[in-house]
């Protein structure tokens, strides 16, 4: 079964640096079971792929907007990210929904957008620490995957990636246990097959912390099919360990 290995530069790369390291990555072994993706700021979207440019490596935007054109000061389109050579767009990150208050109805916004382009979207999702204390993941979950795909006019063939990012591991060093992101992975994968119908392959992806030493333990689940990584994606040596341990 094939991988998936992306790769969030979130704000922590300039043109310049992201560049360098597109490189680098370029020039790193990589089994060809492993698709990766790396995904560079919006400024950094175009130099990256070009310096990517004859590797298996795509790219992808952290964030679109939902209008094509317009006076809309700031934003970057779907569409725009496609010309540029993007494959993918990360819809709805946890950074997204918590520092910029992107809610569940705009998150779907920016699905109906991506879907009328070629871009992959990876609508991400995930329970803050205070919501899981209250024993209220499940609900949080399947209200944001409810409200990103209820009704949502597929391509046919088209995949998609859904992204398990609990808020309280994303960049805190405590990642979730390998155990409880499968059991997630369990009720997203069943929630949507309920949603979009069994024709639909859906790809589950763990995100929160995942490190060299963490990132097999998540591979091998059965319903998780790669990992989104931020921090430990932004060092050549980190990525080089994740792709040795992979
Ligand atoms: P992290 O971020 O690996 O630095 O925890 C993951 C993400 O936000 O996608």
């Amino acid at each position: 079964m094939k991988k998936y290995l992306f790769a969030n530069w979130k704000m922590y790369l300039d043109v310049a640096e992201s560049v360098a390291l597109a490189r680098a990555f370029k020039n790193l072994k990589q089994s060809s079971e492993i698709s990766t993706a790396v995904f560079p700021s919006a400024l950094a979207a175009t130099s990256v792929v070009a310096a990517l440019q004859g590797s298996a490596i795509a790219v992808g935007a952290q964030n679109v907007y939902f209008v094509d054109k317009g006076g809309v000061t700031g934003e970057i389109s779907a569409a725009m990210f496609q010309a540029t050579g993007c494959e993918f767009a990360l819809v709805g990150h946890s950074e997204r929904r918590h520092l910029f208050g992107e809610t569940n109805h705009v998150v779907r916004q920016k699905i109906d957008a991506v879907v009328t382009t070629k871009i992959i979207p990876v609508l991400c999702i995930g329970e803050t620490k205070e919501q899981r204390d209250k024993n209220e993941t499940a609900e949080v979950l399947e209200a944001q995957i409810r409200s990103a795909f209820t009704d949502v006019a597929w391509p046919a063939g088209r995949d998609f990636i859904i992204a398990y990012e609990p808020v309280w591991a994303i960049g805190t060093g405590a990642a979730c246990e390998p155990e409880e992101a499968e059991r997630i992975a369990g009720l997203v994968a069943s929630w949507t097959t309920a949603l979009m119908g069994p024709e639909f392959a859906l790809i589950i992806l763990y995100g929160g912390s995942v490190r060299p030493d963490n990132v097999s333990a998540y591979i091998n689940q059965t319903h998780i099919s790669g990992v989104l990584v931020g921090a430990a994606s932004t060092h050549e040596d980190s990525w080089q360990a994740i792709l040795e341990a992979l």
